[in-house]
């Protein structure tokens, strides 16, 4: 193993325990593993930070309702998460429960220390509220249903008026800002796409209220340690997430078992949270303005991502359209569910999603492109060469006329530009241009033509190596989008585990696969699915 280039940090959002995964969640989960497992190819120390948001009023009235103690509601929604996320080959290095007790010394800990320096101050508060979005809003902000009730902007379900005369804890976000426009300034990247960080600015620029941090009407929450009566208030609760996940409040001197070192001070700050556009707020002016408030650096970038939008509209649970991801993985196998969410939908933008685009693209893309070529090289592999991996004539077309070499040779440089912008569309286009001039290659050279002339067989070796090559260079850069295929492939050509790749860029140098490796056929790596024969609508 060579040495770490350093550490790179991503997080998921910490999803709230009520509704199981859904391919909303699922996609941001996806998303932040693709980069996870490519910086990892690519050698770095990477965390990589998911989990369960616990607390909060929406969930001890969801267990209340199921007859559960909300600690007992939460367990038994723990196996659903881990579970889907084992399904879908996610690999996560830390998994927050904001109900774990190291969380709880986070959040303490880190609000203790806002208001040792002065940013916490106590107040009453009265205003709107909507349980469902665990958010005030501002009445202007409200909308009326038919009833003339106000309802929230979001998900339109009534607002509660929270009792006037309820003491909360406020932290002093209209202190912030100056210096959170100065970071937006400085820091363009912090909020990407573009789009998002033109609505931040301009919501920042109208002024900001201090916010309300606690309560103490309900008790399911972490108790302020300056005020045992008051829990933290769900978002001052979920962000802290984050720095929990790489070990914060860890040490010895906070009441942990100090076993994780350094790792918060390596660590901190992430490269990236990943976000849904609705979150993008919370991420973007309460969470750096916290940061700024406890001393430590602000996260590279906020990226908030699109929705998946199915016939135009969201898809979300409460809408009865949500999908179950294992549902898809069912019928497209983990590797092309994954491959169709981070290929055609650009992340950054909304993407509508439907079944028959879902089978266009594994027909084309992977069945008629990546999968039939590996099955056309192999064959012909087993054909013409006993199964082995033949050696290239040094002064044949393997250097000389050979178009796929100077492609591979620039691969790295485009798609690790791509990768660090998290633009998947544009990394696995890359990919796949190399996959369609592998199989172009093949028409061109006419192998089957060339083992007819006993005067050609270089050229005929070099044909198949050449192609066997771009394969292996093809699927390790696949790899963080499709583990299973590209580790499949890697056995097929005789190589090693391509997750002990910890420097993408030499491991894919040009002539890395030893001749006489023995090659294997196996089944079609992606059978050619009929949309009419599957029995499931995305709506
Ligand atoms: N608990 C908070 C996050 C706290 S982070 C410190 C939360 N949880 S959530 O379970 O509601 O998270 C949902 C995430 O999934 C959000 O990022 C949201 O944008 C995303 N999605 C939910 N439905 C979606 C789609 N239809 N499409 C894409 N993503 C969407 O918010």
């Amino acid at each position: 193993m060579s040495q770490p280039k350093g550490t790179y940090s991503i997080t998921t959002p910490i999803y709230y325990v009520n509704a199981a995964p859904h391919l909303g969640t699922a996609y941001t989960t996806i998303a932040a593993d693709a980069v996870a497992r490519y910086q990892r190819m690519n050698g770095y120390d990477v965390a990589f930070v998911t989990g369960m948001d616990e607390h909060g009023q929406k969930v001890a009235d969801t267990a209340a309702d199921k007859g559960m103690a909300p600690q007992e509601w939460c367990d038994s929604m723990e196996p659903a998460f881990r579970d889907a996320w084992k399904d879908l080959d996610i690999s996560y290095t830390d998994f927050v429960r904001t109900t774990e007790p190291r969380h709880q010394r986070s959040v303490r800990k880190f609000w203790q220390e806002l208001h040792d320096k002065g940013y916490l101050y106590k107040g009453s508060y009265e205003g709107w509220y909507c349980v469902h979005e665990e958010t005030y809003y501002a009445e202007s902000d409200l909308e009326k249903n038919d009833d003339g009730e106000f309802v929230c902007p979001d998900c339109k379900r009534p607002v509660q008026l929270m009792a006037s005369g309820e003491e909360n804890w406020f932290f002093k976000l209209s202190d912030f800002q100056d210096k959170l426009l100065a970071l937006y300034e400085e820091r363009p990247e912090f909020i990407r796409p573009e789009t998002r960080r033109n609505e931040i600015v301009s919501f920042v620029e109208r002024g900001l209220k201090d916010l309300s941090i606690s309560r103490s009407t309900f008790d399911w929450g972490v108790p302020l340690p300056f005020d045992e009566d008051h829990v933290a208030y769900v978002w001052a609760d979920a962000l802290i997430a984050y720095l929990t996940g790489i070990g914060y409040a860890n040490a010895a001197a906070d009441g942990g078992d100090g076993a994780r070192g350094d790792e918060f001070e390596r660590r901190w700050p992430m490269q990236y949270h990943f976000v849904g556009k609705d979150i993008t707020r919370f991420h973007c002016v309460i969470w750096p303005a916290m940061l700024m408030a406890a001393g430590l650096p602000i996260t590279h970038t906020v990226f908030g991502h699109g929705f998946l939008l199915t016939k135009g509209e969201k898809m979300s649970k409460s809408k009865g359209n949500a999908l179950r991801p294992a549902d898809l993985a069912g019928i497209f196998g983990v590797d092309a569910y994954r491959y169709y969410f981070m290929s055609d939908v650009q992340f950054g933008a909304d993407g509508s999603i439907s079944m028959e685009r879902m089978v266009q693209v594994y027909n084309n893309e992977l069945a008629n492109t990546w999968g039939n070529l590996v099955s056309r090289v192999t064959n012909m592999t087993k054909k013409y060469f006993g199964s082995k991996v033949p050696a290239a004539p040094a002064d044949a077309a393997a250097t000389k006329d050979n178009p796929l070499r100077s492609m591979a040779d620039a691969l790295y440089v485009e798609y690790d530009g791509a990768m660090a912008l998290v633009d998947f569309t544009k990394a696995i286009g890359a990919v796949q241009a190399l996959a369609a001039r592998v199989n172009l290659y093949v028409e061109e050279s006419a192998p089957w033509n060339l083992a007819k002339d006993e005067a050609k067989a270089g050229e005929l070796a070099a044909v198949i190596y050449n192609s066997l090559e771009a394969i292996r260079i093809i699927a390790a850069y696949l790899a963080p989008f499709m583990p299973n295929t590209s580790a499949e492939v890697f056995r097929r050509l005789g190589l090693n585990d391509v997750f002990a790749i910890d420097d993408i860029a030499a491991a894919c140098a040009w002539g890395g696969l030893p001749a006489g490796n023995a090659v294997e056929i196996g089944d079609p790596l992606f059978p050619r699915l009929d949309v009419d024969a599957i029995d499931m609508d995305m709506e």
